[in-house]
């Protein structure tokens, strides 16, 4: 009996200490940046392609899940995002002391971005989604936070997470960056030509269209074979369409057609997007037309991948 005891309160050790090193924050030494010398105006740029307004603008609304804000340029947080996992509230992220994230290092910042890690070295929920971010160039988060370094701080009172009980512990949160955050900054595939390498940076990285579009298995993380080939939506109802070349997604499109939707919000059916992919495409319209060729050439070179069929209650 005795034994039994001591071999359980061994086991639960081993647990615990397994648990705590596989759940341990990755962060980069600020020794890994680069010494730059940041371009605000390429970070006001990267702010636009990363849409981070979307989220961390305060919504115009009573509403907290209101898709719209009235100032893109206040970063005070308290959108609601309901997922299945609970509601997520979104921080603010102005220049403010108090409130929002003024004060924070280069260091903090990236490691925010790019291993979803707080400067108390607490991991962020995926709600927040440094999976693509983790992709973008130094230089260009580095820019970035130049750029919001300049927006006005304001001062905001944002509410904690609403989170189903096993999900309110964010050190679990560790074991899911072990299967989905690989920590590997975006390199172009090899004889991938220059402009599609672009293109895919823009998608993979900062513009995170895969988030929106592509399906997850039920821990939240992304199918990568069946990648933006549509899903339900992850912040409320209906679907988010399949934009691969497959007849049963863009594969119709031109080229063209795809760069004019992104520069207009006019589909070729003379629709216009609605949604969550408005604010998405009012930041693309702000996107030089080069680089909306090239996301449009990116999107074009993806392999085709039939949408999935859909359930019933989603589809509604
Ligand atoms: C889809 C919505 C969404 C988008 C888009 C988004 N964020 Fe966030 N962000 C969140 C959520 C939700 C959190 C809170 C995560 C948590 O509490 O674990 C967050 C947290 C943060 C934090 C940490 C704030 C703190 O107080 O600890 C920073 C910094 C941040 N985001 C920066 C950005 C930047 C920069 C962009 C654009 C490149 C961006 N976010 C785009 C949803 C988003
Ligand atoms: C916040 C979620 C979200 C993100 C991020 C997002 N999209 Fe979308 N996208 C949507 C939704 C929702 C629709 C459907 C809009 C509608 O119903 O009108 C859509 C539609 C589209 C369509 C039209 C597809 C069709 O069949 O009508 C294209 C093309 C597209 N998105 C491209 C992109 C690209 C490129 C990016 C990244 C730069 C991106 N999206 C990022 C949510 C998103």
């Amino acid at each position: 009996m005795r034994r039994l005891f001591w071999a359980a309160v061994i086991l639960a050790i081993i647990g615990g200490v397994a648990f705590y090193v596989l759940t341990m924050p990755r962060m980069i030494d600020a020794g890994e940046l680069p010494r730059h010398t940041a371009d605000v105006a390429n970070g006001e740029y990267m702010f636009f392609a990363g849409g981070c307004a979307s989220c961390h603008a305060a919504p115009a609304s009573s509403k907290c899940d209101d898709p719209k804000s009235t100032d893109k340029r206040k970063l005070a947080g308290g959108r609601c995002l309901i997922t299945p996992f609970g509601r997520f509230y979104v921080p603010n992220i102005s220049p403010d002391r108090e409130s929002g994230i003024g004060g924070w290092s280069d260091i903090q910042f990236v490691n925010a971005m790019v291993r979803g890690v707080s400067p108390s070295g607490s991991h962020y929920y995926p709600a927040f989604p440094y999976t693509s971010y983790q992709r973008m160039r130094y230089e260009d988060l580095l820019d970035l936070k130049a750029f919001m370094d300049t927006l006005p701080a304001v001062k905001s009172q944002v509410p904690g997470h609403d989170l189903a009980l096993p999900f309110r512990l964010r050190r679990g949160l560790g074991l899911w960056k072990l299967l989905y955050l690989d920590g590997k900054q975006f390199s172009p595939s090899r004889g991938q030509d220059e402009k599609v390498a672009r293109g895919a940076y823009l998608v993979e990285g900062p513009g995170h269209c895969g988030e929106c579009h592509s399906p997850r298995d039920p821990l939240g993380g992304a199918l990568s074979d069946a990648r933006y080939s549509g899903a339900p939506n992850p912040e409320g109802k209906g679907y988010v369409p399949n934009i691969t070349p497959h007849k049963t997604g863009i594969g119709a499109w031109s080229g063209e057609e795809i760069i004019d939707a992104l520069e207009t919000g006019l589909t070729p059916s003379f629709d216009s997007f609605g949604g969550t992919m408005v604010a998405v495409q009012e930041n693309m319209a702000k996107l030089t037309a080069a680089d909306r060729a090239a996301i449009a050439a990116y999107l074009k070179s993806l392999p085709a991948v039939a949408s999935a069929p859909r359930k019933k209650e989603a589809a509604k």
